[in-house]
């Protein structure tokens, strides 16, 4: 494997700012890696569009971070991963193509005959991925999922601190309130308003898809002999659809501020 390539970035993408929390747990794994993060808050929410308009959309993206040298590429997005994943696969065989997916496996594992919700946009509870993952671990836990229509466009936003965006999660999932054993954050936006889902819900364990995905990174990119020797940082670059200064930053506070944080962010 040549050098240029070794030391190529990894390009990482999402509708907008829910990939950095995922992001953040491909830093602390590969701290060595330089990553690009492409942010199409443009055009989100990806899970209320068809799969097609999402296939399309991941495509371009995908495009331009190969245009960009990236030597592997992280979907950072459950929607996209479950409407384009084996696509871009069929489309990109030599590159790495890793997606995330709800974590009800470790959730179903860790609750055992207990009641689990998942969270996750309208797409990503409608596709096949989710149904093939219901049916291998749904018969082994009380498993309720539920469409979160409207919360990724939401956190979008920012202002994570707000009274409008605790109302909206409990009009969403508030009637699970105490009744449920586990959360699955089965979209890569929620885990940035996990303390407010807790206020809501109660405190119960939350499983997401960040640690796998970034273990699974580890895994291709040493399979592939892609792994950056480097002993330096690598260091993350942010690009967004929404190409304002404004948008940026926000981004950086979003990668910044960590998971879970809420005050007046
Ligand atoms: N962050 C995305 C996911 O994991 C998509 C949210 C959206 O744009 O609807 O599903």
């Amino acid at each position: 494997m040549g050098d240029s390539q070794v030391c190529g970035s990894i390009g990482v993408f999402d509708s907008g700012v829910g990939g950095i929390s995922v992001l953040q747990a491909l830093v602390r794994e590969l701290p060595c890696e330089s990553f690009l993060y492409y942010g199409d808050s443009a055009h989100a929410p990806y899970g209320e569009k068809t799969t097609e308009e999402v296939l399309e959309l991941s495509r371009g993206i995908v495009a331009k971070l190969l245009e960009a040298g990236c030597k592997a590429i992280v979907i950072a997005c459950n929607t996209a991963t479950s409407a384009a994943g084996e696509q871009l696969r069929l489309e990109h065989p030599n590159i790495p193509i890793i997606g995330v997916e709800p974590a009800l496996k470790p959730a179903v594992l860790a609750t055992r005959d207990g009641d689990v919700l998942v969270m996750a946009t309208p797409m990503t509870v409608r596709l096949e991925k989710f149904q093939r993952l219901m049916d291998e671990w749904g018969s082994k836990a009380r498993v309720h999922a539920v469409p979160c229509e409207g919360l990724a466009a939401r956190i979008e936003q920012g202002r994570l601190g707000d009274a409008d965006l605790t109302e909206l999660i409990d009009s969403l999932v508030g009637r699970y309130a105490n009744r449920v054993d586990s959360v699955v954050l089965g979209c890569t936006h929620y885990p940035f308003v996990v303390n407010q889902i807790k206020a809501v819900l109660g405190e119960v364990p939350f499983f997401d898809g960040g640690e796998g995905t970034a273990r699974q990174l580890r895994r291709r990119l040493v399979e592939c002999e892609l792994l950056n020797p480097n002993e330096h940082e690598g260091g993350v670059q942010f690009f967004s659809s929404k190409a304002t200064s404004a948008e940026l930053a926000l981004y950086e506070r979003f990668f910044n501020y960590g998971a879970g944080g809420v005050s007046n962010f």
